[in-house]
């Protein structure tokens, strides 16, 4: 499962650089996404030396998966912050995101990427929903954005009520990322892709230590999705939401939609067009779930597609990916210093699937930290995460608490199978007085540790995408045991296959 994104860019494209050695930057930013590169820019522009440290690709987890809409109106979630938080720190999240929605169109406009402007619409076909629709509205114009309310949308179903905002803009995150990348270059910056960061001191400067050397720099920006320092605490306090997203060829004549929507209720969807190659395709998206804890993602992706070919007959899959991002307790992104980092490190994650504008935002605030300059907003948005997560965060810790036991209770009592799954599938079981994963992907049946390197978490196969999943903060493991995302650093260890 590959994005439709990843797959319609030339990686050659974007300049990437082999490991310096002995060079000592202003600042290490780990990660390169959106948020990442965002950042690399700017502090570039401020004229820092910067190395940007990737352990995959560019652009090859979140950024690269995403349905990349850029818009101040995000489903329901002006409401669902409104409702938890002061009209100070609502009007603080908008603020911070009309500021990044406007760097990054300029940024668009000055490297030449295109970008779609469309009306994004928040829909419901509920009764209920269409009550949660109505306050999506109330409070966007009780925050400043001109939306509209409609029972009517382009959409080819009927819908109990819509909100909408004109002239929001979608485009092709690999374009943008290239663009980044390229600017970065061309301010004298570094990016290096395969290299993954595995430790890093208290408090700069630093020596990191990653899986290709030392790197020195003086400070620190983890935009690693989830933080990958255990210290940061942030890993705990976030839950991991994967879903998944599909393009699809339509026939001549068919509807597909000029603006970018998003369902209030269920099933949740997503849906725009991708201008690409010459032709304009329909993506599709949801099955929103935490992850490592459904049944079978296969089944979320064959729903989906069963829902989208009774939307439009005849419609072709091109290409189907899944990709998951972060919900903090408070609902608003965690961005900011570290604790006991005297400044040094910053870090952003909880995005909640929002972090086109919200990783652009967290860049403005990293770089103002690291600058001395933190944006006017910042602040109260850091105020009002603080305040709310204690209680939240309590819930969270007791469900992470019961699927830890749960995960142990049953790979202790399952013993593992004596023959290899079959192709596709994967099984934790007890083995040798320890959790082991088996799988075949490929006609090659692997054997791992069934325990995240992160906090311990039994893991879980997941069908569609063939990687063990950890229920706990969201890592996620090939088949092979190589780490794919998530808080976790390590790769699980290979073990002998039982017998
Ligand atoms: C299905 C889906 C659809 C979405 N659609 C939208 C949308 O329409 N609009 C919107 O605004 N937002 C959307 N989002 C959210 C948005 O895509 C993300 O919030 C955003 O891409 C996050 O960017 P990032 O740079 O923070 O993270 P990422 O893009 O995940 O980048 C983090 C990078 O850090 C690297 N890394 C991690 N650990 C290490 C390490 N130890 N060493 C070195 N590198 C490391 C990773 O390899 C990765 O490349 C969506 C999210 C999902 C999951
Ligand atoms: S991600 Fe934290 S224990 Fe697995």
């Amino acid at each position: 499962m590959r994005s439709l994104w990843l797959e319609t860019h030339d990686p050659a494209e974007i300049p990437s650089a082999t490991m310096p050695a002995g060079i000592s930057y202003d600042v290490a930013i780990v990660g390169a996404g959106l948020t990442g590169l965002s950042t690399a820019v700017m502090l570039a522009r401020a004229g820092k030396r910067v190395i940007v440290l990737e352990a995959r690709s560019v652009g090859a987890v979140a950024t690269g998966n995403t349905t990349a809409k850029l818009t101040l109106l995000q489903g329901t979630r002006l409401s669902d912050i409104r409702s938890r938080h002061s009209l100070e720190t609502a009007r603080a999240y908008v603020a911070a995101h009309v500021e990044a929605q406007h760097w990054l169109l300029e940024e668009c406009s000055r490297q030449g990427v295109p970008v779609q402007r469309r009306p994004a619409t928040t829909y419901a076909t509920t009764a209920e929903g269409a009550e949660t629709v109505r306050e999506e509205w109330e409070t966007a114009r009780e925050l400043g954005l001109a939306a509209a309310f409609a029972r009517t949308t382009e959409l080819p179903f009927p819908v109990t009520g819509a909100v909408s905002l004109e002239d929001q803009a979608q485009f092709h995150p690999l374009q943008v990322l290239t663009a980044l990348a390229r600017e970065l270059r061309s301010l004298g910056g570094i990016l290096v892709e395969g290299v993954r960061v595995r430790a890093v001191g208290r408090s700069g400067p630093f020596t990191l230590d990653t899986t290709r050397g030392e790197v020195r720099a003086d400070r620190l920006v983890l935009a690693t999705g989830s933080t990958v320092l255990d210290r940061s605490g942030h890993a705990e306090r976030v839950t991991a939401h994967r879903s998944y997203a599909m393009t699809y060829r339509v026939p001549a004549g068919a509807w597909r939609p000029h603006g970018m929507h998003i369902s209030a209720d269920a099933p949740d969807r997503t849906l725009r067009s991708v201008p690409v190659g010459g032709e304009e395709l329909l993506l599709v998206g949801g099955g929103d779930h935490v992850v490592g804890r459904a049944e079978s993602p296969r089944r979320i992706l064959e729903e989906i597609h069963d829902w989208t070919r009774g939307l439009v007959p005849g419609a072709e899959r091109t290409h189907s990916w899944a990709a998951q991002d972060y919900h903090s307790a408070s609902g608003l992104p965690l961005v900011g210093e570290l604790p006991g980092s005297e400044g040094t490190i910053v870090a952003a994650t909880g995005f909640a699937k929002w972090g086109m504008t919200g990783g652009v935002a967290a860049a403005l605030a990293m770089t103002g930290l690291l600058e001395g300059t933190a944006p006017a907003w910042h602040p109260e948005l850091q105020r009002g995460a603080g305040a709310s997560a204690l209680a939240a965060g309590a819930s969270m810790t007791a469900q992470v608490g019961a699927h830890l036991a749960a995960g142990w209770a049953q790979a202790e009592l399952q013993a593992l199978p004596a023959q290899a799954p079959a192709e596709g599938d994967g099984v934790v079981g007890r083995s040798g007085g320890r959790p082991v994963g088996v799988s075949t992907v490929q006609g090659r049946t692997c054997a791992v540790s069934g325990v995240c390197t992160h906090l311990g978490g039994v893991l879980r196969w997941n069908d569609a995408e063939r990687s063990w999943d950890c229920p706990l903060h969201g890592s996620r493991f090939a088949a092979d045991g190589t780490r794919l995302e998530g808080p976790a650093v390590d790769d699980l260890a290979q073990v002998p296959r039982p017998r």
